[in-house]
């Protein structure tokens, strides 16, 4: 079946049934390939790590870890399981995806539905040995009475089995969760997970991810606590709560996060801003609402050293990965960049 039919099968269903048939189709090894090697143009050092290229899955497609390398094997650099949190939760009452088709969005309020840490370490312990770049993004139980415990008991479970650890304190979905972002929440946090880490004598990398709603004086005190307890990197951003007047659907009026197409200015901003923050010293990665070569390039150009995507490939399905590193190889080429290393931070504002 060609990608195109199977995409416009999979419409038929609703948005929450169409991603369970394709994570399914996908463990059963019927996703694509890309099996062509990248343009070595669009490697990347990150966390020292080497990155093939620098587009990424963003965190919410694979929750439970279930197709990591079928997912690496459409061609991406790397890829993001999760939101996993300590105990197994089923999230908020259905329908809770919502397609802004129009809009090219998506707004879900999902609530971090997962099947718990133990499961996911054991499909991330089944894949030891692989190669790919696979990072677990961790959270906190909606019903946690000690939230921050609940990060840093999913960090010791899982970080020796993955290349990096994802602290989300951004999901709009979990009430009271994007607390965690205020200064002395955060520092705690981080404290707490990056001693965790010491004890255990673990080395995996720990990124903070970000909401795109912050204030200026929220994203100052990340990018100095990113800086001062040496976070190895953030994520800009999460999904949105804002509703941006161009919206066209008539489903921008339900509750949740908003990704996708408009998400992709705001976004770009507060990832600008935490470059500039930071002094171009904490690696950024770059997502919300890209779909294009061109998108990818903007955002590595606002300061990502690399970036991820979700929601266009639900609209554009898996050959969009090859199509954006393509036309990210052909950016570097027209500016006389040799390496996509070199266009990081181009656009932003000066420190
Ligand atoms: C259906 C859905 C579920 C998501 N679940 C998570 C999640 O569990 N954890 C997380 O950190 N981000 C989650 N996200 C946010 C994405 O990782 C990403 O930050 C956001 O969608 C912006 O990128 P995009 O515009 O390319 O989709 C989810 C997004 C969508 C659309």
């Amino acid at each position: 079946m060609s990608g195109a039919i199977a995409l416009r099968l999979l419409r038929l269903f609703d948005a929450e049934t169409a991603h369970r048939l394709t994570i399914r189709a996908l463990a059963c090894g019927l996703g694509p390939r890309d099996k062509r090697a990248d343009p070595p143009e669009l490697a990347v050092e990150l966390f020292g790590l080497r990155f093939p290229n620098p587009i990424g899955l963003a965190a919410g497609f694979d929750k439970n870890a279930e197709v990591p390398d079928a997912m690496l094997a459409l061609g991406l650099g790397f890829v993001e399981v999760g939101t996993v949190t300590p105990r197994p939760q089923s999230g908020n009452p259905k329908p809770r995806i919502f397609r802004l088709e129009e809009d090219r969005a998506v707004i879900n309020r999902l609530g971090f539905n997962n099947e718990g840490m133990e499961r996911a370490a054991i499909r991330l312990r089944y894949r030891q040995g692989r190669p790919g770049i696979v990072g677990v993004n961790i959270g906190a139980n909606k019903d946690a009475s000690d939230r921050i415990s609940d990060y840093v008991a999913a960090f010791r479970r899982l970080a020796g089995l993955a290349s990096y650890v994802t602290i989300n304190i951004s999901s709009p979905n979990t009430p009271g969760l994007r607390g965690l972002q205020d200064r002395e929440n955060l520092e705690e946090l981080v404290r707490r997970v990056l001693d965790a880490r010491g004890e255990a004598g673990l080395r995996a990398p720990v990124l903070v991810k970000v909401a795109p709603d912050l204030d200026a004086e929220a994203r100052a005190a990340i990018a100095e606590i990113a800086l001062t307890e040496a976070i190895d990197g953030l994520i800009a951003t999460n999904t949105t709560v804002s509703r941006p007047s161009t919206l066209k659907s008539k489903h921008a009026v339900q509750a949740g996060g908003l990704s996708g197409k408009p998400l992709f200015a705001p976004s770009t901003e507060v990832l600008k801003d935490l470059y500039r923050l930071t002094r171009g010293k904490t690696p950024l990665i770059g997502v919300g609402g890209i779909s294009s070569g061109a998108d990818a390039y903007a955002k590595i150009r606002a300061g990502a050293s690399a970036v991820q995507l979700y929601t266009a490939l639900a609209y554009d399905g898996a050959r969009l990965v090859r199509t954006i590193k393509h036309d990210l190889a052909e950016c570097l080429r027209k500016d006389g960049l040799r390496n996509v290393m070199d266009a990081i931070g181009k656009d932003a504002v000066p420190y």
